[in-house]
């Protein structure tokens, strides 16, 4: 569904209404309109998106004084950077002469950002340092034209951004899965390969396909010869038992099971999710691969495989799934009303070298492969939800639970704007 028409009857009223109407059918999928108003989008991106946390980049992006990449979302871009002094900023790519994107590379390394349209020039940090003319100008201070700041927030290396200068503190929430995220040192770990797939679908479909694995066993043959969260808890809970009475032991790491659940309505302010939870390989398996052998050395801190796999939240729009000896990102991010950019960034051990520790194909192969079935289904979803004849039906309530706690905090969100 790459364009949908514009309905002008579409108001923020319509919107509020149909939000507060929708929050009384919990249980049940949402109405097609949140998926087609123009109205809507715009609301979330102002309400949801520029109010979260979102994973930005890794410092191993930041090597030198000067590095830099930049994250796009929505219709903007964010630059950051790690300046002369070696600090990392994070600023709106936004000039504020007449507002050019100061740089379009996607990363660098650049002493000075200097806009292409009038050459105003900011330092690594986003100081103006020179603008033309201008300083003789009568009240013009360079001081007051800097680079729009953007909050941020580093954990064990992953830089996480806020465009929200009074959003909730992301330190505090993130502090509860210390353990067990640091047990694969990811401060310390190398990012082995990115990729970002643009699905021409909302952004809701392709983060709610996420949260659920109702779809795994008929979508992702392979995935599910694998992981046991394709299968009904009851079913699986003695692989889990088991593994988790063993997961200290065999890896060593103190609390790496522990689960933590702060997501959705329950993260303890707005757009700060924080969870964990450790789930069981099926006997045998090792890691997520085609296989389910490994394909790298042991991340961080881990002495071995305990047969589970830990599973992240990090705000409304990061996951990570994390496997003794290597780790996934994924990261949801709006581009339009239907474009996401869905981004898998893959981690392993930061003293693994490509091709002779790790082939990167088999590194990335499960994921990729599971992300393209995912893509197909959901652009028929995407196809389906906007026929004027779908009636939005029951989730299940044990396998697309999630789906439900998102579309709960979803829902209270847009029934709470200003009509
Ligand atoms: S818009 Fe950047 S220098 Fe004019
Ligand atoms: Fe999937």
């Amino acid at each position: 569904m790459k364009f949908i028409a514009t309905d002008v009857s579409d108001t923020r009223r319509k919107m509020v209404d149909m939000a507060t109407t929708q929050l009384d059918r919990q249980g049940f999928a949402i109405d097609r309109y949140f998926y087609r108003s123009h109205v809507t989008y715009e609301a979330e991106l102002e309400n949801i998106v520029f109010k979260s946390w979102l994973y930005a980049g890794h410092i191993g992006q930041l090597a030198n004084n000067g590095d830099y990449f930049l994250l796009e979302l929505g219709e903007d871009s964010i630059i950051i950077s790690r300046d002369e002094d070696g600090q990392i900023c994070a600023m709106h790519n936004v000039c504020r002469h007449r507002g050019a994107r100061v740089v379009e590379e996607l990363s660098g390394n650049r002493r000075a950002f200097v806009c292409p349209y009038h050459g105003w020039a900011y330092g690594s940090d986003g100081a103006l340092k020179r603008a033309r003319g201008m300083d003789q100008l009568a009240g013009f201070s360079r001081a007051d034209y800097g680079l729009k700041k953007v909050r941020f927030e580093v954990f064990q290396g992953m830089i996480f951004i806020n465009c929200d200068p009074q959003a909730a503190d992301f330190a505090a929430p993130l502090a509860n899965i210390t353990r067990q995220l640091g047990a694969y040192d990811l401060a310390n770990a190398k990012v082995a390969e990115a990729k970002t797939y643009r699905i021409n679908a909302n952004w809701k479909l392709c983060l709610e396909n996420y949260l659920e694995c109702y779809h795994c066993s008929s979508s992702h043959r392979e995935y599910a010869k694998l992981h046991t969260l394709q299968a009904a808890y009851e079913k699986v809970k003695p692989l889990n038992e088991a593994m988790l009475a063993r997961a200290e032991g065999v890896t060593g790491v103190a609390g790496i099971a522990d689960k933590y659940r702060a997501y959705y309505n329950h993260a303890s302010g707005f757009g700060t999710c924080s969870y964990h939870s450790r789930y069981a390989l099926y006997d045998g398996v090792k890691t997520g691969s085609e296989n389910g052998q490994p394909v790298a050395p042991l991340m961080g801190h881990m002495r071995g495989y305990d047969g589970g796999a830990g599973d992240f939240q990090m705000g409304p729009l990061t996951f990570m799934l994390n496997y003794p000896d290597h780790c996934v990102l994924y990261r949801f991010v709006p581009r339009s009303l239907t474009e996401t950019d869905m981004t898998l960034v893959w981690y392993v051990n930061g003293d693994a070298e490509e091709g002779v520790d790790y082939d990167k194909e088999k590194l990335v192969w499960l994921w990729h492969q599971t992300s393209l079935e995912d893509e197909y289904i959901i652009l028929r979803n995407s196809e389906g939800v906007n026929s004027r004849f779908y009636q939005p039906g029951p989730y299940h309530p044990e396998h697309e639970s999630t789906c439900m706690e998102f579309v709960s905090w979803y829902l209270k969100t847009m029934a709470r704007i200003a009509a």
